[in-house]
């Protein structure tokens, strides 16, 4: 049964879909089945699997609408070996007529049923804000992994966030949990960086993962050649920090094989 966690942070540009796309290519070479769910309308994390998104016929937006079934969706993250459910700009209107469906909240919750027996993780891609797309992200999900860049204001949309989930805990979802906080783009000769990670981890204790993500460039570039940074550049300071980051989460998570 795969554990199920959202990547999210209502901030932009703080990691997130680096943290997917890495995330899992990292997982599927300590050999879990790996599905990746692009819940963002910019698709990036479908570019930076290798899947192009302007050529996708069918995307995770007819799912959610159940206007396709999830073979006409679905494609490999080749050469990374997850599978990827990808995302278009269509997936904008999807996140209005959501709202006029019966259960808007479960749509998510609804696909991943017949689909969690085939996978040890999934992981899901949210957007940059708290909307309908990403409760269905919530709603569906085990747990919430939140990427945070140690810089002044990383602190401050975290208690918004915080409340969400808590507010998602008490309503549809009792069992979502915060899985962790992620350190990324980590500078330690950088004082602020040092200062904001103390803050984090005076708040929210043992959930902020041991591994730090350092800023590498390897990691900016690997998406332009729509792979991940494993096999991009496996030496790579990027490539071994979310390498480290799995083995992390599958001890934390207990699926250690
Ligand atoms: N650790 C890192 N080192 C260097 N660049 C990074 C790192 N993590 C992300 N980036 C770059 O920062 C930008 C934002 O990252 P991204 O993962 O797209 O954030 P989000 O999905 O939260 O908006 C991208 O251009 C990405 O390539
Ligand atoms: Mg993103």
């Amino acid at each position: 049964m795969a554990n199920v966690f959202a990547i999210t942070n209502q901030k932009g540009g703080v990691g997130k879909t680096t943290t997917c796309v890495n995330l899992a290519a990292s997982l599927v070479a300590t050999r879990r089945k790996v599905l990746l769910i692009d819940l963002d309308p910019q698709g990036n994390a479908t570019m930076g699997s290798g899947v192009d998104k302007h050529s996708c016929e069918y995307s995770v937006c007819d799912l959610l609408l159940g206007e396709a079934e999830l073979d006409q969706v679905r494609v490999k993250a080749n050469p990374a070996g997850y599978d990827l459910l990808p995302a278009n700009s269509d997936l904008t209107t999807a996140e209005v007529q959501l709202l006029q469906l019966d259960g808007a909240h479960f749509r998510l919750k609804k696909v991943l049923s017949d689909l969690k027996d085939s996978y040890d993780y999934i992981l899901i891609d949210c957007p940059p804000s708290l909307n309908m797309l990403t409760v269905n992200a919530l709603t569906a999900s085990d747990g919430v992994i939140i990427p945070v860049q140690c810089e002044y204001y990383a602190l401050e949309g975290l208690s918004s966030l915080t409340e969400t989930i808590q507010h998602i805990q008490e309503t549809v979802n009792p069992d979502l949990s915060i899985e962790g906080l992620l350190r990324t783009m980590y500078d330690p000769r950088n004082s602020l960086t040092r200062d904001v990670s103390q803050q984090l981890i005076e708040h929210f204790g043992d959930k902020v993962y041991g591994t730090v993500i350092p800023r590498n460039v390897r990691l900016a570039e690997a998406p332009s050649h729509g792979m991940p940074v494993l096999m991009y550049d496996g030496k790579s300071k990027g490539s071994l920090a979310y390498l480290a980051l799995a083995s992390e989460l599958v001890r934390k998570s207990g699926q250690a094989a």
